[in-house]
């Protein structure tokens, strides 16, 4: 059992800090923000992620949530950094908080200082020489980056691919390693500026990936070929593998964006251009509004165009909205004229997004509108009756921004439906639904 302290109560700090607990750590959360501490030591995750709360509670015994760095730090052994790293107007990390943590750790500190967010290569180089500067030479440093996805997370921890740890001693790399010695994994010991470029590299390449069949599915659109099969069949390359092959209206999050634009920006600055890193940004760009021009290919002007935007979350089983194509596609419609109808089952963008209405189920944001479009794939969508919610649209187009429902059983329901990256028969006339406003009072 180790004394772990965690700074920062965002996703990767709650969930680093509950599974540490989980795994007979002790662990102190630390947060400056009064209301998550509050809501923590209330027994409620200021987040939502699957089997977060469940965690915090089950592990009561052995966490404690503070926000005073002191009392944090009192006795522990490892000081873990779990704090926001966002991009800076320029694409650099913008590494204020890291710099705050590190400025506040209490003199005559020992113990190994674990960095877990993710930060520029060189960023470890600097920590050292300014814990030096600190008069804190006892404190050694690690990068042990994190690699949970949202909506996973906690299974993420428990099972990882692989667990990095870069040190600058062999010691630290193998206390932090001990720490991991209950979940099932490889350790991957390496230096301090090899673990942080592991982070960004590996966002990079997924990043990559998507956009890559992102590009795949435009072609497939001028072709007649389904990227759907497409992808299927690279994916069963073992060389290649299926994962992050899912074409759609481009990827999103927290971390994607400004990992990728770090990494490109950590190049620029010693000298190098990224050039596929800025091809991959850009392919993302300019397929969030390709869902906006396919609508328009189908109804002309938008303008007075009932629309419903299906999902708001930048993936299902998160209510995080940070970078979501669905606020860059729905901020489109309005601008364009549309009425804008949002659902989603867990997030809220009232605060969010300007002229959009945002509704309580699917049935209501669909009701009396031109057009659907699904940007997130959550398993409502997936589940949905689209027989009786087809009889509630003023006419049945659907742009499917995930490509999660069959076209064949939507067309033969009568839908004018389109994917993404899949052959699509020309919609024809479409029969508008007989007196929707009758049919939506019932
Ligand atoms: C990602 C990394 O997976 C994780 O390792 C890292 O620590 C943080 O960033 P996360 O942001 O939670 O995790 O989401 P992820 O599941 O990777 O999906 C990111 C985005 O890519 C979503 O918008 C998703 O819809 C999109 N995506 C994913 C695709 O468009 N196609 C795919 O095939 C996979």
């Amino acid at each position: 059992m180790a004394r772990i302290a965690v700074f920062g109560a965002g996703y990767a700090g709650l969930v680093t800090g509950a599974c540490l607990a989980e795994i007979g750590h002790e662990v102190a959360i630390r947060d400056i923000v009064p209301e998550k501490i509050e809501a923590l030591r209330a027994g409620r995750a200021p987040i939502y992620e699957p089997g977060l709360e469940e965690l915090l509670e089950k592990n009561r015994e052995r966490l404690r949530f503070t926000l005073d760095v002191g009392e944090a730090a009192d006795g522990a052994d490892f000081l873990f950094v779990c704090v926001g790293t966002p991009s800076t107007y320029s694409g650099d990390a913008d590494l204020w908080a890291v710099w705050t943590v590190i400025d506040e750790i209490p003199a005559g500190m020992r113990g190994l200082l674990v960095m877990k967010s993710t930060v520029p290569v060189g960023t470890g180089e600097k920590v050292r020489a300014t814990l030096d500067a600190q008069g804190l030479e006892n404190v050694g440093y690690v990068s042990n980056p994190e690699f949970l996805a949202e909506g996973t997370a906690v299974h993420d921890f428990m099972h990882p691919d692989r667990v990095v740890v870069g040190a600058f001693r062999p010691e630290d790399a193998d206390e932090v390693a001990a720490l991991h010695e209950k979940l099932e994994t490889t350790i991957v010991k390496t230096d301090v500026a090899s673990a942080e470029m592991i982070k960004l590299a590996a966002n990079a390449f997924l990043t990559t990936r998507i956009s890559f069949i992102n590009e795949i599915a435009n072609v497939c659109e001028l072709v007649g070929a389904d990227v759907v099969d497409v992808a299927k069949g690279i994916g069963l390359d073992h060389r290649l593998g299926s994962h992050f092959l899912r074409a759609g209206v481009g990827w999103g999050g927290s971390c994607f964006g400004k990992d990728v634009s770090a990494l490109k920006q950590l190049a620029g600055n010693s000298g190098y251009h990224f050039q596929l890193l800025a091809a991959v940004i850009e392919v993302n760009e300019l397929q969030k509004p390709r869902a906006v021009a396919k609508l328009q290919k189908h109804l002309g002007k938008l303008r007075g165009k009932r629309v419903a935007v299906l999902g708001l979350a930048f993936k299902p089983h998160t209510d995080d909205m940070r970078e979501s194509p669905s606020l860059v596609i729905a901020a489109r419609l309005v601008a364009e004229g549309a009425e804008v109808r949002t659902w989603d089952p867990v997030a809220d963008a009232r605060g969010l997004l300007q002229g959009a209405q945002q509704c309580e189920s699917i049935a209501e944001a669909v009701a009396g509108a031109d057009a659907a479009v699904i940007v997130t794939d959550w398993p409502e969508l997936a589940e949905a009756d689209w027989a009786e919610l087809r009889k509630t649209m003023r006419s049945p187009h659907v742009i499917d921004g995930r490509n999660l429902l069959d076209p064949e059983k939507m067309r033969a329901l009568g839908f004018a439906y389109e994917g993404i990256g899949r052959p699509t028969p020309p919609f024809g006339a479409l029969p508008e639904t007989e007196e929707p406003e009758r049919k939506l009072r019932q």
